[in-house]
């Protein structure tokens, strides 16, 4: 099973058949199981093996055939299912640290993200500094002794600022601080990020994994010893996990995942090239150009640069809102990884709760329209843009 590759893990690993041999995978909707004695609950509460459960909070086997499926995909020794990408963020980084400990973490971040590093950790005792993710300098003056983990997003939102994991994790790693990544930019697919360094990879699950929009979910992965002895104690016990129902639909969005991804970045890439020329726009950001600045250590770290693009429209947030108003096809939300193309404009929306000045050194303008491919057909969607640029 381990020299299967992608699609084919993406169908079978993790599956566990009932007694009924079930072809599509059994949802067990059950907040927990019966016992044949008193001997054997208590057995099953001093040590559960691996195909008992206990409490849905604690494991189900819907939830744990998605968390060996994408454990298979990313090359992870184990797996623990959250209730949503921020459950899992959280989780990943609140298991592991305690008051005093140091964390590192690049400022490009997704609001939620930035405000458990910013209000939730600091209120805690737990330090942070935060840096220019794409500045080794800045990494390797802010690591120190008492660094134990480092945070960021292997390719920024919205602004896709590619950060270089592998010369992160060593600074890190020197000083024996773990190298946590949310890694929903660069898709499950696209990117080794545990082999490049990573110890621990988190995913909203919501995104590409889901990929039709219908469910929250996240997903931390890293070694058996961090999953089962400090992930796991805090998820089950604080109440992130996710539920049956949710891994079910991961399960199935996991199937197409592959075809799905690839279909969005081939359009990501054809959008972009259409585009980098257009008069009416300030900038096209996507790694898969060679005029972005990390364009050579994107092609490095990932097969394919991921499946969102950002336009920067002249003439600020009144062309941006004409724009978006415009499209036919697009829809205006702010999600990403979507069957369904999507546009956000993240200074008015996800962005929001930034100052100004913070929007202005992040590169979040009012004119910045992040733009999410969906698997529609390529030209439909170059046309859409451009009718709406014409709009504007
Ligand atoms: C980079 C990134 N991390 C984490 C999340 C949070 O995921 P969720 O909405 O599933 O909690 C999101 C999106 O919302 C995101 O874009």
């Amino acid at each position: 099973m381990d020299d299967w590759k992608t699609r084919t893990k993406l169908i079978h690993s993790g599956i566990r058949r009932s007694q009924y041999g079930e072809v599509a995978e059994a949802i067990f909707l059950t907040q927990g199981f019966v016992y044949d004695s008193a001997e054997q609950a208590e057995a099953r509460f001093l040590e559960a093996g691996p195909d008992e459960f206990i409490y849905a909070r604690y494991g189900n086997p819907t939830v744990r055939m998605f968390e060996d499926r994408i454990a298979a995909l990313e090359g992870a020794e184990d797996a623990f299912a959250a209730a949503s990408g921020m459950a899992a963020v959280n989780g990943a980084l609140t298991s592991m640290l305690k008051a005093g400990d140091h964390v590192v973490s690049a400022r490009a971040l997704f609001g939620s993200c930035l405000y458990i590093l910013e209000e939730v950790l600091a209120r805690y005792g737990v330090e942070v500094t935060f840096v220019d993710g794409t500045d080794l300098d800045q990494w390797k003056k802010a690591i120190n002794k008492n660094t134990k983990a480092v945070f960021f997003e292997t390719m920024s939102n919205p602004t896709l600022e590619v950060v270089d994991l592998p010369a992160v994790a060593k600074l890190a790693h020197r000083v024996g601080a773990k190298v946590i990544v949310d890694n929903v930019f660069a898709t499950p697919v696209f990117s080794r990020a545990l082999e490049l360094g990573a110890d621990v990879v988190v995913y909203s699950a919501t995104k590409h994994i889901d990929g039709q929009g219908r469910a929250l979910g996240g997903v931390i992965l890293g070694t058996k010893e961090f999953i089962r002895k400090t992930v796991e104690p805090y998820m089950k016990h604080t109440g992130g996990s996710m539920s049956p129902f949710t891994a079910w639909v991961m399960l199935k969005g996991l199937e197409t995942l592959d075809l799905r991804v690839r279909a969005q970045a081939a359009s990501a890439q054809a959008m972009a090239e259409a585009l980098q020329w257009d008069a009416r726009l300030e900038r096209v950001i996507y790694p898969g150009l060679e005029q972005h600045p990390q364009h050579v250590l994107a092609t490095e770290m990932m097969e394919k640069p991921g499946t969102v693009l950002s336009i920067d429209i002249k003439g600020g947030q009144e062309a941006a809102f004409r724009f978006l108003n415009a499209l036919k096809i697009m829809v205006i939300s702010n999600n990403l990884g979507d069957a369904k193309s999507i546009v956000t404009h993240p200074a008015t929306t996800t962005h929001q709760r930034l100052p100004d000045d913070q929007k202005a050194a992040l590169g979040i303008s009012p004119g910045l329209v992040r733009i999410s491919l969906g698997i529609e057909d390529t030209e439909d969607l170059i046309a859409d843009v451009k009718q709406a640029l014409d709009a504007v």
